[in-house]
């Protein structure tokens, strides 16, 4: 991207309401008619797992225009290790201004922030076209 004419902070309590709308717009009809993603977030949000550091909204001139969130989750070896881990999203960015660079952006500063924090992995399930492009490839 360019030009950088975004901010990413914290989400705050006073966004939930419009993040839920924007998390709504950015699914609808997507992945089915209609979409329940906004109904997700806001169940999560109440979970012990969610992670409040990374709670990630990108704004644009005092507009919401993305966000992305994790969950601490874990992997439970088969040799009987525990393995901290994250879940990711769900991630959207507002219909009119996807594929211009702000998902990667928005994508790429969470990891950061996820790593700084000492997480090592991130799960989830995704489009490998949008994720592929910031490193992320299939689990076997
Ligand atoms: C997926 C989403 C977050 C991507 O954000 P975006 O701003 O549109 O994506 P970007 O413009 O940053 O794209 C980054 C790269 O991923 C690719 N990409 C983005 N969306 C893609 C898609 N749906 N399919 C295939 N590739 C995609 C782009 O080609 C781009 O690569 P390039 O820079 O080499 O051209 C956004 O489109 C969205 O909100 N989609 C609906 C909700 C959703 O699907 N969320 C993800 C759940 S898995």
């Amino acid at each position: 991207m360019k030009q950088r004419n975004y901010t990413i902070r914290l989400e705050r309590e006073e966004d939930y309401r419009a993040v839920e709308h924007l998390v709504r717009e950015s699914f609808w009809n997507v992945y089915r008619p209609g979409c329940s993603e906004h109904y997700v977030i806001h169940v999560l949000r109440e979970d012990p797992a969610f992670v409040k550091e990374l709670d990630f909204v990108m704004e644009q001139e005092g507009r919401l225009i993305g966000q992305n969130m994790f969950m601490k989750t874990i992997i439970q070896a088969d040799d009987g290790r525990i393995i901290d881990v994250l879940t990711m999203g769900p991630i959207g960015i507002l219909p009119e201004l996807k594929r211009r660079g702000y998902g990667k952006a928005l994508l790429d500063y969470s990891l950061e922030k996820a790593a700084a924090l000492g997480f090592g992995a991130v799960l989830f399930e995704g489009n490998i076209g949008f994720y592929g492009k910031s490193g992320f490839d299939y689990a076997g």
